[in-house]
C-alpha cells in the first residue's frame, strides 16, 4: 500500500515557526485572559494581530506586549473604543485592520460578559447586557469581516461555552447567548463553507487563571472541583492556545461547524464551577 502521508505533511502541522506568516488575525475581547493567549500563539506563529475592544488601555498593553513577544512593531495593533454591540463601531475595526494589513484570514469573536446572578434578580437590561455583548456582538464581528474572509477564504472562531448543555444555575444569560453562538457557527459553517470560509467554536470548561474563572467559581471550591474533572486538572490558557492553533491551522482544514470542548471531559460529569 502507498503511504498517504509524506514529510511535507510535518511541516503543515501545529505550531511550527512561521505557520500563520503573511496572515491577519482580529480578535474581540484581544486583551481579555482567554483571547489574549489565543493572540499570543497567532503572534508567536507570524500572523498580525489586531485587537479589538472597550478597554483602551488594556488594548494599547495588550498590543504593545504582543509586539515585544515577538521583537516586531507591526505584530499587532490595538482598536480601541469599540463596543462589539455596535455594528458600525465594529465595521470601523474591519476597517481599519484593513486599512493597515490589507486582508483579515483569522477572526476570533472572543468579546464576552458574564456574572453570577439568579433568575429571580436578573434585570432585563442584565440579561440585555449578556447577550448582546457575547451572541450579538459576536454576529456583529462576523457580518462584518465576511467580506474580507471571502476573499482570503479565511476562518471564523467562537467562543462558546457547556452552560448550555444542562441547566446550570445563575447562568441564564451567558447560557442563552452561547446557545445561539453555536447555532450561528453551524449556520455560518454551511452557509460560507461553499466559499471557503470555515467556522467553528471552542467551549472552555473551567479554565485556570481567567476572567471566567474568577468570575465563577469559589477557591474554597478548587480542590473539589479539580478532583471532579475527569482529567483530575484544570484547564490552562495554553490548552485554549493548542486548540485555537489547531483549528486555525492546515491541520484543521477539514474542521467545519464544530464545537470543540476543551473542558478535560468536565461538562460530562455535570461538575458545576
Ligand atoms: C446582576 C448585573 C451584574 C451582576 C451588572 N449587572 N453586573 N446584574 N449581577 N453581577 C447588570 C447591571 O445592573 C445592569 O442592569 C446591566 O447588568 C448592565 O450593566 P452595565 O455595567 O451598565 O453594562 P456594561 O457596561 O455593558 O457591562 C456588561 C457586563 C460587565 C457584562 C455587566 O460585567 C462587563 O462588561 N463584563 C465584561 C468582562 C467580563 O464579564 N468578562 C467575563 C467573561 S467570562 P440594570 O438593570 O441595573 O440597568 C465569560 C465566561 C464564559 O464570559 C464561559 C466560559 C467557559
Amino acid at each position: 500500500m502507498v503511504n498517504t502521508l509524506d514529510r511535507s505533511f510535518v511541516s503543515t502541522s501545529s505550531w511550527k515557526p512561521d505557520l500563520f506568516k503573511g496572515k491577519v488575525v482580529l480578535i474581540t475581547g484581544g486583551s481579555g485572559t482567554i483571547c489574549r493567549v489565543q493572540a499570543e500563539a497567532m503572534v508567536l506563529l507570524g500572523c498580525k494581530a489586531s485587537v479589538v475592544g472597550r478597554d483602551n488601555e488594556k488594548l494599547e498593553l495588550t498590543c504593545k506586549e504582543l509586539c515585544e513577544l515577538v521583537n516586531d512593531p507591526d505584530a499587532s495593533m490595538a482598536v480601541p473604543d469599540i463596543d462589539v454591540r455596535n455594528f458600525k463601531q465594529v465595521q470601523e475595526a474591519v476597517d481599519k485592520t484593513l486599512e493597515r494589513w490589507g486582508r483579515i484570514d483569522f477572526v476570533i469573536a472572543g468579546a464576552a460578559g458574564n456574572f453570577v446572578c439568579d433568575f429571580n434578580n436578573l434585570s432585563p437590561n442584565a440579561f440585555n447586557s449578556v447577550v448582546g455583548i457575547d451572541l450579538i456582538g459576536s454576529f456583529n464581528i462576523a457580518k462584518a469581516a465576511t467580506p474580507a474572509l471571502l476573499k482570503t477564504k479565511g476562518a471564523i472562531l467562537f467562543i462558546s461555552a457547556t452552560f448550555h448543555y444542562y441547566g446550570v444555575p445563575f447562568q441564564g444569560p451567558v447560557g442563552a447567548a452561547k446557545a445561539g453562538i453555536d447555532a450561528l457557527s453551524n449556520n455560518l459553517a454551511v452557509e460560507l463553507g461553499p466559499f471557503g470560509v470555515r467556522s467553528n467554536c471552542i467551549a472552555p470548561g473551567a479554565i485556570n487563571d481567567t476572567e471566567g474563572f474568577k468570575r465563577l467559581s469559589d477557591p474554597k471550591m478548587v480542590n473539589k472541583l479539580t478532583k471532579m474533572i475527569p482529567l483530575q486538572r484544570l484547564g490552562s490558557k495554553k490548552d485554549i492556545a493548542e486548540a485555537t492553533v489547531f483549528l486555525f491551522s492546515a491541520s484543521g482544514s477539514y474542521i467545519n461547524g464544530n464545537i470543540l470542548v476543551v473542558d478535560g471531559g468536565m461538562w460530562h460529569t455535570g461538575t458545576l464551577f
